[in-house]
Protein backbone atom coordinates (compact mmCIF):
# COMPACT_ATOMS: atom_id res chain seq x y z
CA UNK A 1 0.00 0.00 0.00
CA UNK A 2 0.78 3.34 -0.99
CA UNK A 3 -0.85 5.31 2.07
CA UNK A 4 -1.77 3.34 5.09
CA UNK A 5 -3.51 4.67 7.99
CA UNK A 6 -3.92 1.95 10.89
CA UNK A 7 -5.96 2.55 13.91
CA UNK A 8 -5.65 6.00 14.47
CA UNK A 9 -7.49 7.92 17.18
CA UNK A 10 -7.78 11.55 16.64
CA UNK A 11 -9.42 14.23 20.18
CA UNK A 12 -10.16 17.91 19.67
CA UNK A 13 -10.43 18.11 23.48
CA UNK A 14 -11.21 15.18 25.58
CA UNK A 15 -13.94 13.64 22.75
CA UNK A 16 -12.35 11.43 20.24
CA UNK A 17 -13.43 12.31 16.72
CA UNK A 18 -11.99 9.25 15.17
CA UNK A 19 -11.66 5.95 17.50
CA UNK A 20 -9.34 3.24 15.68
CA UNK A 21 -9.74 4.30 11.96
CA UNK A 22 -7.70 2.27 9.47
CA UNK A 23 -7.49 3.55 5.99
CA UNK A 24 -5.42 2.58 3.01
CA UNK A 25 -4.59 3.13 -0.41
CA UNK A 26 -2.60 1.61 -3.73
CA UNK A 27 -0.59 3.20 -5.86
CA UNK A 28 -3.39 3.97 -8.99
CA UNK A 29 -5.97 3.75 -6.96
CA UNK A 30 -9.48 5.97 -6.55
CA UNK A 31 -10.80 5.56 -2.75
CA UNK A 32 -13.30 7.51 -1.46
CA UNK A 33 -14.51 7.78 2.71
CA UNK A 34 -18.29 8.98 2.75
CA UNK A 35 -19.96 9.57 5.68
CA UNK A 36 -22.47 11.71 6.89
CA UNK A 37 -21.73 15.24 8.67
CA UNK A 38 -19.44 15.26 11.64
CA UNK A 39 -18.06 11.87 10.99
CA UNK A 40 -14.74 12.47 10.77
CA UNK A 41 -14.07 12.36 7.19
CA UNK A 42 -11.98 15.79 7.31
CA UNK A 43 -10.10 14.82 10.50
CA UNK A 44 -9.54 11.86 8.68
CA UNK A 45 -7.70 13.78 5.75
CA UNK A 46 -6.22 16.71 8.23
CA UNK A 47 -4.39 13.44 10.07
CA UNK A 48 -3.13 12.33 7.16
CA UNK A 49 -1.68 15.76 6.14
CA UNK A 50 -0.03 16.66 9.34
CA UNK A 51 -2.09 18.92 10.53
CA UNK A 52 -3.78 17.02 13.18
CA UNK A 53 -1.62 14.76 15.30
CA UNK A 54 -3.30 11.22 16.24
CA UNK A 55 -3.09 10.38 19.90
CA UNK A 56 -2.69 6.55 18.85
CA UNK A 57 -2.17 4.36 15.28
CA UNK A 58 -0.09 5.05 12.68
CA UNK A 59 0.38 6.63 9.50
CA UNK A 60 2.77 5.39 6.70
CA UNK A 61 3.39 6.52 3.30
CA UNK A 62 5.89 4.93 1.08
CA UNK A 63 6.77 2.59 3.69
CA UNK A 64 7.94 5.50 6.10
CA UNK A 65 5.89 6.32 9.05
CA UNK A 66 4.68 9.81 8.81
CA UNK A 67 2.48 10.75 11.61
CA UNK A 68 3.85 13.57 13.96
CA UNK A 69 5.85 15.13 10.94
CA UNK A 70 4.58 19.02 9.96
CA UNK A 71 2.25 19.47 7.07
CA UNK A 72 5.52 21.16 4.96
CA UNK A 73 7.41 17.93 5.23
CA UNK A 74 4.13 15.72 4.74
CA UNK A 75 3.66 17.83 1.57
CA UNK A 76 7.37 17.15 0.57
CA UNK A 77 6.91 13.66 0.86
CA UNK A 78 4.33 13.88 -2.23
CA UNK A 79 0.93 13.93 -0.37
CA UNK A 80 -0.84 16.87 -1.76
CA UNK A 81 -4.22 17.71 -0.03
CA UNK A 82 -6.89 19.74 -1.35
CA UNK A 83 -8.77 21.23 2.24
CA UNK A 84 -12.67 21.47 1.99
CA UNK A 85 -14.00 24.79 0.87
CA UNK A 86 -11.91 25.92 -2.78
CA UNK A 87 -9.42 27.57 -0.90
CA UNK A 88 -8.19 30.54 -3.31
CA UNK A 89 -6.47 33.66 -3.33
CA UNK A 90 -9.47 35.58 -4.80
CA UNK A 91 -7.33 39.05 -5.53
CA UNK A 92 -4.30 37.15 -7.40
CA UNK A 93 -5.21 36.05 -11.17
CA UNK A 94 -5.20 32.20 -12.01
CA UNK A 95 -1.50 31.98 -13.29
CA UNK A 96 -0.46 33.40 -9.93
CA UNK A 97 -2.63 31.28 -7.50
CA UNK A 98 -1.34 28.26 -9.88
CA UNK A 99 2.23 28.84 -9.01
CA UNK A 100 1.92 28.73 -5.51
CA UNK A 101 1.25 24.99 -6.54
CA UNK A 102 5.70 24.85 -7.65
CA UNK A 103 6.94 27.21 -4.86
CA UNK A 104 8.11 24.10 -2.80
CA UNK A 105 10.17 22.60 -5.94
CA UNK A 106 13.15 23.19 -7.30
CA UNK A 107 13.16 21.51 -10.62
CA UNK A 108 12.57 24.50 -12.81
CA UNK A 109 12.55 22.28 -16.23
CA UNK A 110 10.25 19.96 -15.12
CA UNK A 111 8.33 22.22 -13.77
CA UNK A 112 7.41 24.58 -16.99
CA UNK A 113 6.28 21.27 -18.51
CA UNK A 114 4.09 20.86 -15.70
CA UNK A 115 2.17 23.96 -15.92
CA UNK A 116 1.79 23.61 -19.62
CA UNK A 117 0.58 20.06 -19.30
CA UNK A 118 -1.90 21.48 -16.37
CA UNK A 119 -3.38 24.23 -18.70
CA UNK A 120 -4.13 21.72 -20.95
CA UNK A 121 -6.12 18.90 -18.77
CA UNK A 122 -7.81 22.28 -17.42
CA UNK A 123 -8.52 24.53 -20.74
CA UNK A 124 -10.91 26.70 -18.53
CA UNK A 125 -7.67 27.54 -16.68
CA UNK A 126 -5.85 28.17 -19.56
CA UNK A 127 -8.44 30.68 -20.89
CA UNK A 128 -8.59 32.35 -17.72
CA UNK A 129 -5.16 32.44 -16.77
CA UNK A 130 -4.85 36.32 -16.05
CA UNK A 131 -8.07 36.93 -15.02
CA UNK A 132 -8.69 37.08 -10.81
CA UNK A 133 -9.52 33.83 -9.32
CA UNK A 134 -12.48 35.49 -6.99
CA UNK A 135 -14.12 35.56 -10.44
CA UNK A 136 -14.34 31.66 -11.21
CA UNK A 137 -16.95 30.14 -10.85
CA UNK A 138 -17.25 27.35 -8.08
CA UNK A 139 -16.63 24.64 -10.29
CA UNK A 140 -13.75 26.71 -11.67
CA UNK A 141 -12.39 27.53 -8.55
CA UNK A 142 -12.72 24.09 -7.58
CA UNK A 143 -10.12 23.03 -10.60
CA UNK A 144 -8.21 25.80 -9.89
CA UNK A 145 -6.88 24.05 -6.33
CA UNK A 146 -6.84 20.85 -7.93
CA UNK A 147 -4.48 21.76 -10.26
CA UNK A 148 -2.75 23.72 -7.95
CA UNK A 149 -2.10 20.57 -5.75
CA UNK A 150 -1.27 18.89 -8.89
CA UNK A 151 1.17 21.19 -9.62
CA UNK A 152 3.01 20.07 -6.23
CA UNK A 153 4.01 16.98 -8.05
CA UNK A 154 2.68 14.74 -5.49
CA UNK A 155 2.52 11.16 -6.00
CA UNK A 156 -1.21 10.98 -4.10
CA UNK A 157 -3.84 13.54 -3.71
CA UNK A 158 -6.04 13.69 -0.84
CA UNK A 159 -9.44 16.06 -1.88
CA UNK A 160 -12.15 17.08 0.79
CA UNK A 161 -15.32 16.82 -0.98
CA UNK A 162 -14.97 17.97 -4.51
CA UNK A 163 -18.53 18.38 -5.02
CA UNK A 164 -19.89 20.48 -2.22
CA UNK A 165 -21.83 23.31 -3.36
CA UNK A 166 -21.43 22.70 -6.85
CA UNK A 167 -23.87 22.45 -9.62
CA UNK A 168 -24.75 18.79 -10.59
CA UNK A 169 -23.51 19.16 -14.10
CA UNK A 170 -20.36 20.92 -12.39
CA UNK A 171 -19.43 17.85 -10.64
CA UNK A 172 -20.14 15.61 -13.37
CA UNK A 173 -17.29 17.44 -14.88
CA UNK A 174 -15.19 17.94 -11.60
CA UNK A 175 -15.06 13.75 -11.22
CA UNK A 176 -14.40 13.44 -15.33
CA UNK A 177 -11.25 15.06 -14.39
CA UNK A 178 -10.00 13.63 -11.23
CA UNK A 179 -11.04 10.22 -13.43
CA UNK A 180 -8.71 11.29 -16.18
CA UNK A 181 -6.01 11.93 -13.92
CA UNK A 182 -6.10 8.69 -12.62
CA UNK A 183 -6.55 6.46 -16.06
CA UNK A 184 -4.27 8.94 -17.89
CA UNK A 185 -1.54 9.90 -15.51
CA UNK A 186 -1.83 7.02 -12.90
CA UNK A 187 -2.29 9.38 -10.05
CA UNK A 188 -3.50 8.15 -6.61
CA UNK A 189 -6.59 9.54 -5.15
CA UNK A 190 -8.27 9.87 -1.92
CA UNK A 191 -11.45 11.40 -1.65
CA UNK A 192 -13.58 12.57 0.50
CA UNK A 193 -17.06 12.66 -0.24
CA UNK A 194 -21.17 12.95 1.28
CA UNK A 195 -22.63 11.38 -1.40
CA UNK A 196 -22.35 7.71 -1.42
CA UNK A 197 -24.11 7.50 -4.92
CA UNK A 198 -20.60 9.50 -6.17
CA UNK A 199 -18.38 7.27 -4.63
CA UNK A 200 -19.94 4.18 -5.48
CA UNK A 201 -19.59 5.70 -8.95
CA UNK A 202 -15.83 7.13 -8.83
CA UNK A 203 -14.15 4.99 -6.88
CA UNK A 204 -12.49 1.70 -6.61
CA UNK A 205 -12.89 1.10 -2.93
CA UNK A 206 -14.93 2.49 -0.51
CA UNK A 207 -14.88 3.41 3.25
CA UNK A 208 -18.05 4.68 5.24
CA UNK A 209 -16.94 6.22 8.43
CA UNK A 210 -19.60 7.44 10.74
CA UNK A 211 -19.29 8.94 14.56
CA UNK A 212 -15.88 8.45 14.36
CA UNK A 213 -15.56 5.44 13.06
CA UNK A 214 -15.10 2.78 10.22
CA UNK A 215 -17.99 1.11 9.38
CA UNK A 216 -17.87 -0.74 6.23
CA UNK A 217 -14.98 -1.38 4.11
CA UNK A 218 -15.05 -2.44 0.49
CA UNK A 219 -14.93 -3.00 -3.66
CA UNK A 220 -17.09 -0.72 -5.04
CA UNK A 221 -17.71 -3.25 -7.69
CA UNK A 222 -19.13 -5.44 -4.78
CA UNK A 223 -21.17 -2.51 -3.15
CA UNK A 224 -23.21 -1.16 -6.27
CA UNK A 225 -26.67 -2.05 -4.99
CA UNK A 226 -26.16 0.35 -1.92
CA UNK A 227 -28.20 -1.61 0.65
CA UNK A 228 -24.78 -2.34 2.90
CA UNK A 229 -23.44 1.30 2.19
CA UNK A 230 -26.71 2.77 3.10
CA UNK A 231 -27.16 0.99 6.44
CA UNK A 232 -23.48 1.70 7.25
CA UNK A 233 -24.09 5.00 6.33
CA UNK A 234 -27.26 5.73 8.63
CA UNK A 235 -26.79 3.09 11.47
CA UNK A 236 -30.23 1.28 10.84
CA UNK A 237 -31.63 -1.58 8.96
CA UNK A 238 -33.00 -1.60 5.56
CA UNK A 239 -36.69 0.32 5.30
CA UNK A 240 -36.15 1.82 8.38
CA UNK A 241 -36.12 6.19 8.37
CA UNK A 242 -35.41 8.09 11.05
CA UNK A 243 -37.46 11.69 11.16
CA UNK A 244 -35.21 14.03 10.19
CA UNK A 245 -32.92 12.44 8.23
CA UNK A 246 -31.97 13.31 4.68
CA UNK A 247 -32.67 11.22 1.91
CA UNK A 248 -29.57 8.76 0.16
N1 LIG B 1 -11.64 22.18 15.41
C1 LIG B 1 -12.47 21.35 16.06
N2 LIG B 1 -12.61 21.42 17.40
C2 LIG B 1 -13.44 20.57 18.07
N3 LIG B 1 -14.16 19.62 17.47
C3 LIG B 1 -14.06 19.51 16.14
C4 LIG B 1 -13.21 20.37 15.36
N4 LIG B 1 -13.33 20.03 14.05
C5 LIG B 1 -14.20 19.00 14.02
N5 LIG B 1 -14.64 18.69 15.26
C6 LIG B 1 -15.58 17.60 15.60
O1 LIG B 1 -15.02 16.36 15.18
C7 LIG B 1 -16.01 15.53 14.58
C8 LIG B 1 -15.60 15.16 13.16
O2 LIG B 1 -15.55 16.33 12.38
P1 LIG B 1 -15.11 16.34 10.86
O3 LIG B 1 -14.99 17.76 10.44
O4 LIG B 1 -13.94 15.47 10.68
O5 LIG B 1 -16.38 15.67 10.15
P2 LIG B 1 -16.73 15.49 8.61
O6 LIG B 1 -17.04 14.06 8.43
O7 LIG B 1 -15.66 16.10 7.78
O8 LIG B 1 -18.08 16.32 8.48
P3 LIG B 1 -18.64 17.24 7.28
O9 LIG B 1 -19.28 16.29 6.31
O10 LIG B 1 -19.67 18.09 7.96
O11 LIG B 1 -17.51 18.02 6.70
C9 LIG B 1 -17.32 16.31 14.67
O12 LIG B 1 -18.01 15.86 15.79
C10 LIG B 1 -16.88 17.74 14.83
O13 LIG B 1 -17.83 18.48 15.55
MG1 LIG C 1 -15.60 17.68 6.48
Amino acid sequence: MLLSVENITVHYSRLPALREVSVSVDEGEIVCIVGPNGAGKSTTLLSISGVLNPTSGDITFDGKRINGMSPEAVARAGISQVPEGRHVFTTLNVEENLRIGTSMRDDRGEIEKDFKRVLEIFPVLAERRRQAAGKLSGGEQQMLVIARALLTSPRIMTIDEPSLGLAPNLVDRVYETLLDLRNDRGMTLLIVEQSSERALKAADRMYVLRSGQMQLEGNAADLQDGEKVRQAYFGFEEGVAHEGEVAF
